[in-house]
């Protein structure tokens, strides 16, 4: 059976092995997917292991990520954007890397009936997951892009590298100059149980509001939104679902039917 693995530290509260046999389940395609606890500093070794018992490719979490791409023979466009990798396909004896959380965003988005084409949008964070979600939502032709960061640095960084697209950066403090349909938050702020230091005078009562994390209660971020009568209120799971089957389809070429697998998933975190 077609080996695969999720490789992070910590990795038991990954949810990735229920959500990819779920897919395989779906699909009836037959593979093998488990989480595996990699020591800091042993990734290669265990991307090495894999390959040698034939296996056929892994997804990638923290904090390995940025060493994973390191490792990759070939890069995808987004991959090269995102500066991290977060799915590893082995093909030939290369190690082709790509990341995913930027189409499972984008898609979770539409699927939840949320425009992004000409539409603005205020991106919170400028760390890892923001990085690897900007070219997927560029892609949807927003009207504008705002990354706002605590640290301004970070974001003008980060906008720098989209010469001639719609991108734009500013501070907590100044968002509220801008007007947004959707506000997508990618900080750690709400995992830290940190506020976010943001106008909430930002989130007015058309706007949807989206949180890349998630958990059993509403986040920090969405209980605000939720003060503010924002539109929607979407957590990340959809998002984690989303990933994972833009990776099954980079392995086994089908796509497999998210939403089953995001209610199963609910059921089961409830
Ligand atoms: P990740 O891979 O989850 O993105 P990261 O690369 O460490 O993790 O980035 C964390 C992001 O959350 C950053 O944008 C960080 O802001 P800074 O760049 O200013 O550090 C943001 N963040 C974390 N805690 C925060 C807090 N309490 N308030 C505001 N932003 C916070």
């Amino acid at each position: 059976m077609d080996q695969y693995r999720v490789f992070g530290n910590p990795i038991k509260q990954s949810r990735s092995p229920f959500i990819h046999q779920k897919f395989a389940e779906q699909t009836q395609e037959r593979l093998n997917y488990q989480s595996e606890y990699v020591e800091i500093g042993e990734f290669s070794q265990a991307v090495k292991q894999l390959i040698n018992i034939g296996g056929k490719g892994a997804n990638v979490t923290s904090p390995f990520k940025e060493e994973a791409m390191a490792l990759c023979d070939k890069l995808t466009e987004r991959a090269k954007l995102a500066g991290a990798v977060n799915t590893l396909s082995f093909i030939n004896g290369e190690i082709l890397g790509d990341t995913t959380d930027g189409d499972g965003l984008v898609n979770d988005l539409l699927a939840n009936n949320v425009a992004l084409k000409n539409k603005k949008i205020l991106l919170l964070g400028a760390g890892g997951a923001a990085k690897g979600v900007i070219l997927p939502l560029l892609e949807q032709s927003p009207t504008q892009l705002v990354v706002a960061n605590r640290t301004v640095s970070k974001a003008e960084a980060i906008i720098q590298q989209y010469p001639a697209k719609p991108i734009f950066c500013c501070s907590f403090e100044k968002v509220t100059n801008y007007e947004f349909d959707v506000i997508i938050n990618a900080t750690s702020a709400g995992l830290n149980g940190q506020a976010l230091p943001i106008s909430e005078q930002v989130i007015q009562s058309n706007v949807t509001c989206y949180d890349m994390t998630y958990g059993i209660e509403l986040t920090p971020f969405l209980e605000v939104a939720k003060l503010r009568n924002a539109a929607k209120l979407i957590d990340g799971l959809g998002m984690l679902v989303g990933q994972a089957a833009v990776s099954f389809a980079i392995w086994r070429n089908i796509q497999p039917d998210t939403q089953p697998v995001l209610t199963s998933l609910r059921e089961e975190m409830s």
